[in-house]
């Protein structure tokens, strides 16, 4: 569990994260959500103690991270995309690494199979490619089998297949009733990786909701019906509430009744139908209606040169 209580961060006049208070569960996955300069790094240095708030407090597992008695069980990070840059080994760094906590080749050896990094283990990290830097990157953090497993960007720059990896490890890892933070500044992504999302803007809190709820969200109301009996559908559809256009020949577009009441009475009428289609909004036109103040969301530029200005 991470909780944040009215977090801010100031750099001289610039406040980088401004009283964010959310918790991240235990369990599943949270997705940190926000454009670039948002807070979330701010954010994510703050909970492992690299950066100090200027107000508020955040704690791991009821703890600031100072306090932590086994800090590297208690949260593992992974902050800069490439955070290993080493004339070592892969194995010979998880090992200088984990022997500040009394971890040996055993452990070692399980997250370097854990990450999949077993074939090219004794190679020079400085070689590595992006992905199997992030690799690495993702085996430090989860040395110390810690509770709380943070990933700053895991994603950028990754390929399909290391896209893929990387939301599998961390449902799995959510799976073992570990809390996991990641942070990324694309919503689709999000969307396919997080069952929670924490969203932020120019270093606000904008949303604290489910996946779930923000796809439930997306459902405009209106439903494509495609067939060649289009007059006749209408004409039994109709009803006080029910709008319908048509737009193109054997296709309409109809409000007020539902996907299943549209099929129940074509099938009771016998006419066929060869689309029947829900219309969504798109997850960002969600997000940002969810959001409200979309210019804060968005563009960030416009609203710190009218804030110069003013
Ligand atoms: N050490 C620092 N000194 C001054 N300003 C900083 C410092 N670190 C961050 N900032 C500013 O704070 C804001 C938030 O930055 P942060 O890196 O936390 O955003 P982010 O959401 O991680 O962005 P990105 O998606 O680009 O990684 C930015 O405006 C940034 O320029
Ligand atoms: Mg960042």
């Amino acid at each position: 569990m991470i909780t944040a209580t009215n977090l801010t961060k100031r750099y001289g006049d610039k406040t980088a994260v401004d009283d964010l208070t959310f918790s991240v569960r235990p369990g599943v996955v949270t997705g940190f959500l926000g454009p670039n300069g948002a807070g979330k790094s701010t954010t994510m240095r703050m909970i492992v103690g690299l950066d100090r708030p200027t107000s508020g407090t955040v704690t791991v597992g009821g703890r600031a991270y100072v306090d932590q008695a086994a800090p590297m069980h208690a949260i593992g990070a992974l902050l800069e995309a490439r955070a290993v840059h080493t004339a070592r080994s892969a194995y010979d760094h998880l090992l200088a690494l984990g022997a500040t906590t009394g971890l040996g080749r055993r452990r070692v050896d399980e997250v370097v199979d854990l990450v999949g990094l077993r074939e090219v283990a004794h190679q020079r990290a400085g070689g590595f490619s992006l992905g199997m830097g992030q690799r690495l990157g993702i085996a430090s953090a989860l040395l110390g089998d810690p509770e709380v497993v943070m990933l700053d960007e895991p994603v950028n720059g990754l390929d399909l297949d290391g896209i893929r990896w990387i939301r599998g490890l961390l449902r799995s890892l959510a799976g073992e009733g570990r809390t996991v933070f990641v942070s990324s500044h694309q919503m689709s992504e999000m969307a396919l990786t997080a069952e929670h999302l924490v969203a932020v803007g120019r270093g606000r809190l904008l949303a604290d909701v489910s996946v779930a709820e923000m796809l439930a969200s997306t459902d405009s109301g209106t439903v494509r019906v495609g067939t060649p009996y289009a007059t006749e559908l209408a004409e039994l559809l109709a009803g006080e509430g029910v709008q319908i256009t048509s737009s193109e020949r054997h296709v309409l577009s109809v409000v007020g009744r539902s996907s299943e009441q549209i099929g129940a009475v074509a099938l009771l009428h016998g006419l066929v139908l060869h689309e029947l289609t829900p219309q969504r909004a798109t997850l960002e036109e969600a997000f940002i209606a969810m959001t409200g103040d979309d210019v804060e969301y968005r563009s960030q530029t416009i609203d710190d040169t009218s804030r110069r200005a003013a």
